[in-house]
């Protein structure tokens, strides 16, 4: 039987482990929106990948999502699978914490996945179908010193998808987060130096406290080991799985 081409959209697919999830499902033979903020890396990133297109849309308005959603259905039809994956990270304590910055994270991770939802799930009811992927973390499930919106935005993602994972148990569509421990990116690496500051420790010890050694495979994920996660959940076999989180994390959840 040749297998149908699915359209899907990819926040945060610029770079990092959104790339490697949009990279993995062209592999699998579908097409891939590359939303992000930056326009020209995502075009980059689309012409790269081949089956697929970048889309400028910041996730903190509302309209840019709408027009964005209303664009793909436009050019490609409908949409198949949606991945939430765009988020940004922001060191303090909570004393000093920017009150802009905390409405930034929450307003990318937590009101841009609720958003983007809200636009897409219309198209999969009409169908009967459809499958939510939100890019949560280990940090949906426990907590990390001077990550208070981050945090705080990830447990949100948690329970906001297990909340569409109920209201939708009996159609076709599936809600689920994955929740990756730390992955080798940019949001990473720029992390490690603020985090060395706030200790008062060099960037080889803030490394090993607050990320290594939490990890117990004792090394940093490759963003395609969440790609091939986010195809599976995407698949045909996960049909049943719906308002889990999946955990791939190196085991840092066992
Ligand atoms: N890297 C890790 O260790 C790790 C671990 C667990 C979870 N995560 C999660 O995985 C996801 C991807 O992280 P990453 O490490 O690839 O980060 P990254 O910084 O490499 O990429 C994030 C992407 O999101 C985009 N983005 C940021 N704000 C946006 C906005 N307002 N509108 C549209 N796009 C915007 C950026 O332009 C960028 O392309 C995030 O949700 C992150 O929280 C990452």
């Amino acid at each position: 039987m040749e297998k149908k081409e699915r359209i899907v959209i990819v926040t945060g697919a610029a770079q990092g482990i959104g790339f490697a999830i949009a990279k993995a499902f062209v592999e699998n033979g579908d097409w891939v929106a590359i939303a992000d903020i930056k326009v020209e890396a995502a075009e980059k990133a689309a012409a790269q990948l081949g089956n697929a297109k970048g889309y400028k849309v910041d996730l903190t308005l509302e309209e840019d999502i709408k027009r964005f959603v209303e664009q793909v259905v436009a050019e490609k039809g409908t949409v198949d699978v949606v991945v939430n994956n765009a988020g940004l990270q922001y060191i303090s304590t909570v004393e000093d914490f920017p009150l802009d910055k905390w409405n930034q994270l929450l307003r990318v991770i937590l009101t841009g996945t609720f958003l983007m939802t809200k636009y897409t799930l219309p198209i999969f009811k009409a169908k009967n179908k459809g499958r939510i992927i939100n890019i949560s973390s280990t940090h949906g499930q426990i907590a990390d010193p001077f990550k208070s919106a981050y945090v705080a935005a990830k447990f949100g993602v948690e329970g906001f998808t297990k909340t569409v994972a109920l209201e939708n148990a009996q159609t076709g569509i599936t809600a689920n987060t994955i929740m990756p421990g730390p992955v080798r990116t940019q949001l990473i690496e720029n992390q490690i130096a603020k985090l060395a500051a706030e200790d008062g420790t060099s960037e080889q010890e803030a490394m090993e406290k607050h990320i290594l050694g939490k990890q117990p495979m004792k090394r940093l994920l490759e963003p395609f080991e969440v790609g091939a996660t986010a195809v599976f959940l995407a698949s045909e076999g996960a049909n049943a799985i719906t308002g889990t989180s999946l955990n791939v994390s190196g085991g840092m959840l066992a």
